[in-house]
């Protein structure tokens, strides 16, 4: 079995939300003499089986995958290698073997695209094409789809440093990060240095966290020594103020994506390097955003 399982609606629903974006960039683009980039960070096998409901309450912090489904689907590689008009270059970088093998056979069958398969980190792999592609000639898409907390904040700013790339990224600050803050603060140093590395600061810690005042000198023992200040707009809220921080422009509401009963899961966000870019790209997020 090559194909890949996880998601559900919530899956299918953040594949066209992004996938809805790559004709239009193509085509407003597509006159201006730029050689066109897409670039996928956390490519996967190329096609996903979407998990059932009960699968998708059982989302592991650091998993790649859940298991159970029934529903195929076309991931983001495939949908990216249709786009029309087609990109000039495409980089697909996934770290798996299996899934890369996988996907060297979907690419097979587009023959005339040009396409490069790179196994190999991520956080690796794009801050060397940032570095690579010679951004004055051209512009990229980029999809940063994580299943956890697998992207580096050195990633975030090689890619913004550019200017050049227009992001669609997805933020696990449910499923993932709101469940590393611990209410009691007492997180085991792993999931530290993982927040660390996700926000590329420590500043989460002393806005997440505030000492618990000691009322009843009798039940010191009982109170924990701090409070999470943290609900999960605020976290959403931080992830968003890091990504202003070294974006030209970020979308102000990224598409929550929830379960079937209603719990949150991911934000989908979109973040946007270019200045002369932005005005064109806010417009057709927004669309894409607000669709039903
Ligand atoms: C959520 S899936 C991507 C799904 C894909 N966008 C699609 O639509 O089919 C995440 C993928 O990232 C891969 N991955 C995890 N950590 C990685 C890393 N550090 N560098 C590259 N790939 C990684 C996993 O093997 C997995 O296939």
């Amino acid at each position: 079995m090559t194909e890949h399982r996880f998601g559900g609606d919530w899956t299918r629903d953040k594949l066209d939300r992004f996938g809805n974006y790559l004709a239009p960039f193509t085509t407003a683009l597509k006159n201006t003499g730029f050689e066109l980039i897409y670039m996928d960070a956390f490519a996967g096998s190329g096609e996903i089986t979407l998990a059932s409901d009960a699968a998708e309450q059982d989302i592991e912090l650091f998993q790649d995958e859940v298991s159970a489904g029934d529903d195929l689907t076309e991931g983001s590689v495939v949908r990216a290698l249709r786009t029309d008009p087609p990109f000039a270059r495409y980089y697909f970088i996934e770290k798996d073997r299996h899934r890369a093998s996988a996907l060297q056979r979907i690419v097979q069958s587009y023959p005339h695209l040009s396409t490069t398969i790179l196994i190999e980190d991520a956080n690796v792999a794009i801050p060397r094409l940032c570095e690579e592609i010679n951004w004055r000639t051209s512009r990229a898409v980029l999809f940063l789809d994580p299943y956890g907390m697998q992207m580096n904040w050195s990633t975030i700013e090689a890619v913004a440093k550019t200017g050049k790339i227009d992001t669609w990224l997805l933020l696990p600050y449910a499923s993932a990060i709101n469940r590393m803050l611990r209410r009691d603060g007492k997180l085991p140093e792993s999931w530290e240095a993982k927040l660390n590395t996700f926000f590329g600061t420590d500043e989460w810690k002393n806005r997440c966290y505030r000492s618990s005042p000691q009322f009843e000198l009798d039940f010191v023992d009982e109170s924990p020594e701090v409070q999470k200040m943290w609900n999960l707009e605020d976290i959403l809220s931080f992830c968003i103020v890091r990504l202003d921080s070294v974006f030209e422009y970020v979308y102000p509401e990224p598409k929550v994506l929830r379960t079937k009963d209603g719990h949150e899961l991911f934000a989908l966000c979109f973040a946007c390097g270019n200045k002369a870019g932005a005005r064109v790209a806010k417009k057709i997020v927004d669309h894409i955003m607000r669709m039903g």
